[in-house]
């Protein structure tokens, strides 16, 4: 089965849809910054802080590279791996790549009580939300698919993923 990957800014709620999308579909769920955090036994905020973000990108691009060369897996990308032109390439070459678009509030209801995301801890995370929106926005809406996530729950949009998906590996009737 083709290996369907879930885009999005953080808190579109990749990981929670991915999951139900996985169980649902009978396939195996990867989530990206998880995976890399078993791995380099360390957390993502650790690599940002010591190794910097280039870095931290540098291995999720090699994920990406190893993850598409896989099959039957959905899979829950970092909110930034839209930003190298050449991850989305390689997903799109074979699987069926769906964004989840979140608006700003909704995003930051969403990740407030967490802190681990380095990218959010500013002086004002709502303003870095927005910022950060405002130069990805195009770049998840150019997805060949898009699933509204604000204001649904995480079952209605993984409904919604499925059917994408199922429709997909179909093919045209
Ligand atoms: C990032 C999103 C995070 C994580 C890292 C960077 C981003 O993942 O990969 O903090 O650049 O948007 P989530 O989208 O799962 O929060």
């Amino acid at each position: 089965m083709k290996n369907l990957v879930l885009f999005g800014f953080m808190g579109s709620g990749k990981s929670t849809v991915g999951r139900l999308v996985a169980a649902e579909l009978n396939l195996r769920f990867v989530d990206m910054d998880r995976l890399i955090e078993e791995r380099e036994h360390r957390s993502v905020g650790d690599i940002f802080q010591k190794d910097g973000e280039r870095r931290f990108r540098e291995i999720e691009h090699h994920l990406v590279r190893e993850l598409s060369e896989q099959q039957g897996l959905v899979i829950a990308t970092g909110g930034g791996v839209i930003l190298n032109p050449e991850n989305v390439e390689r997903f799109s070459r074979s699987a069926v790549v769906i964004g989840l678009r979140v608006d700003g509030a909704t995003a930051f209801a969403r990740t407030k009580t967490h802190g681990h995301r380095p990218l959010l801890k500013t002086q004002n995370p709502l303003e870095s939300i927005g910022q950060l929106l405002e130069e990805r926005g195009p770049l998840y809406e150019a997805l060949p698919h898009v699933v509204e996530s604000s204001n649904r729950s995480a079952a209605e949009v993984a409904l919604d993923v499925v059917e994408i998906y199922l429709e997909q590996v179909a093919g045209p009737h």
